[in-house]
């Protein structure tokens, strides 16, 4: 912070002469990291809003890392199970969100989607509560140290482990034309990712438990040979049934932002009208209680957006429908979802009318978390064995 300060009062004001003191310190002390805290703290002068408060707010917290792919128009699953909840980490905990957009290119992206979405992730985050100024927000393939560390971890993950994961299994169905090495070797990336930041909590919906033993289970056996080079992270996972939302075609399956079926997903972006009409249409089951029960998945699912939407609880929800139908219910849930989503719109709305702050915002977080992760990153080349890199 002692930095910042010289730097935005005396600095300004000092002559040429001063200035080549300073560059010729720079250069003489040869301490990198001092030059690097240089550039760092300079660009958040360029955009003070968006990142000013990083340098003197985190030091010794412990580290929340997660991220959503930009892969498709976020839903009020990634709403509900993991979005709405990072902001509440924001205060005791050092934060990293990302984009994480070379996850998204393990299935084939329309290339002008993705670079739209991207920003509309950003967008969202914000307008879902994330204050740029507290959390470092940035986009995945902006810090190189994410797919250079993927590689080392891919050397460390186990083909077999590999082969059991849930998720490559479904996506290799449902994209039997593209089953690539990278859908393969997807958690080593996003092991590579929480891993980069020392993280202790990883808070993500109920899908991601799988990729987050895998990650504990690489971080284990790295430091088994090398070492305590990683913090083995925690996953936090909603004690509520909004860690699952279920899609509302067919509510065995979960709500997914790629389905193409537009009934099946409700996206945080939807219009008023829109959400009423899907929820109105949700497949539900031929009784008329509502209430929960073997063969009542529909229901079971609407009860538990409605009671992530109003924190009420599945018997307070029966007794408020008690005598109601079907159609009662599915207006009524419609309706908060609609009205819990409004403010969120309407933020984002104005963020992503505004391209250079959300380009500011990308590169102080950029800016941060490269920082952050070169740390790790220097300390796991020189475990295992890679010469120092020459600086060109
Ligand atoms: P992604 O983009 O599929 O989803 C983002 C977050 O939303 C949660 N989620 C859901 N929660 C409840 N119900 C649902 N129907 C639902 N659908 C999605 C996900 O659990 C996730 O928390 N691999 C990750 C992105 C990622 C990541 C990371 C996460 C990349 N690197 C590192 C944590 C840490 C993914 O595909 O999320």
């Amino acid at each position: 912070m002692n930095i910042y300060l010289y730097h935005n009062t005396k600095a300004e004001k000092c002559n040429k002469r001063l200035t080549l003191i300073w560059i010729g310190y720079i250069i003489k002390s040869r301490t990198l990291r001092r030059f690097e805290a240089f550039l760092w703290i300079d660009r958040f002068r360029e955009f003070p809003e968006a990142g000013t408060e990083y340098i003197n707010m985190y030091q010794d917290k412990k580290v929340v890392f997660s991220g959503v792919q930009p892969s498709g128009v976020l839903t009020i699953g990634n709403y509900l199970g993991a979005i709405r909840n990072f902001p509440k980490f924001s205060e005791e905990y050092r934060c990293y969100y990302c984009i994480a957009d070379e996850h998204a290119i393990t299935v084939r992206q329309n290339p002008a989607d993705l670079r739209r979405r991207t920003y509309e992730t950003l967008a969202l985050y914000i307008a879902c509560g994330l204050d740029p100024r507290k959390n470092v927000i940035y986009v995945q393939s902006h810090v190189p140290a994410h797919a250079e560390l993927a590689w080392i971890l891919d050397c460390y993950t186990m083909f077999g482990e590999l082969s059991r994961m849930t998720q490559f299994k479904d996506k290799s169905k449902k994209n039997a034309e593209n089953v690539n090495a990278g859908l393969f070797t997807y958690p080593s990336l996003m092991a590579a990712d929480i891993l980069l930041y020392q993280t202790e909590l990883v808070p993500v919906g109920d899908d991601q438990k799988q990729h987050l033993e895998i990650t504990r289970d690489i971080a284990v056996r790295f430091n088994g040979i090398y070492g305590d080079v990683f913090v083995v992270p925690e996953p936090f996972i909603s004690r509520t049934p909004s860690a699952r939302i279920m899609s509302l075609a067919d509510p065995k399956r979960k709500m997914s932002k790629s389905d193409e079926n537009e009934n099946a997903t409700v996206r945080i972006l939807d219009p008023r009208d829109v959400i009423i009409r899907k929820f109105k249409r949700a497949v539900t089951d031929s009784d008329t209680l509502v209430r929960a029960g073997e063969g009542k998945d529909g229901i079971i699912n609407l009860m538990s957006i409605y009671s992530a939407l109003t924190d009420k609880s599945f018997p307070e929800i029966e007794r408020e429908f008690d005598g109601k139908g079907y159609g009662d219910f599915k207006l009524a849930v419609g309706e908060a979802c609609a009205d819990a989503l409004a403010p969120v719109q309407e933020e984002y709305t104005r963020l992503i009318a505004d391209k250079k702050y959300l380009e500011d915002v990308m590169a102080a977080g950029a800016a941060a978390a490269a920082k952050d992760a070169r740390k790790t990153l220097s300390k796991v080349r020189r475990k295992i064995g890679f010469t120092d890199q020459p600086r060109y």
